[in-house]
């Protein structure tokens, strides 16, 4: 399928937007600080923090960094389970939540099976999922602008 461009000016902090490329979802999401830094906490908690399986398929070289992304703030992945892709659901809402981990600043619940994921598209450990979520190629043609695929 043909690379899919993506006009990210109006994105806010905090928002997500999901677009379509190659027939599959994919989430561009703007990260808060305080997103940003409930990744220093999930560190412990997500089964492959340094994105060390399989990185050819689920995280390009240059996305294989702390925030998973290009720019910290923009995490931009696929948003289809690694189990057995059903679409998990954002879960943004600051606070304790069941089976969800103290001063959660958000991810992401499959509802299929409950496979959890951090804001970096990070899967929690004893988790069905086996894998992070894949961060697609893409690169910025400007501040503004996306090029996905
Ligand atoms: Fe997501 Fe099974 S498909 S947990």
């Amino acid at each position: 399928g043909a690379p899919v461009e993506v006009d990210i000016a109006t994105l806010q902090p905090g928002e997500m937007r999901t677009v379509e490329w190659r027939g599959k979802p994919v989430w561009i999401l703007r990260r808060t600080p305080e997103m940003l830094s409930s990744l220093k906490q999930t560190d412990k908690e997500v089964a492959d923090p340094d994105s060390k399986r399989n990185p050819d398929e689920f995280t390009p070289e240059y996305c294989i960094n702390e925030h998973r992304s290009r720019k910290p703030e923009l995490l931009v992945a696929i948003g289809i389970c690694t189990h057995l892709g059903c679409s998990p659901s954002t879960k943004f809402a600051p606070g304790p939540q069941p089976s969800l981990p103290d001063n959660w600043e958000g991810g992401f619940l499959c509802p299929c099976h409950g496979s959890t994921f951090d804001l970096a598209g990070r899967v929690f450990k004893n988790k069905p999922a086996p894998d992070n979520l894949v961060v697609p190629r893409h690169m910025y043609l400007s501040d503004t602008r996306i090029l996905i695929g």
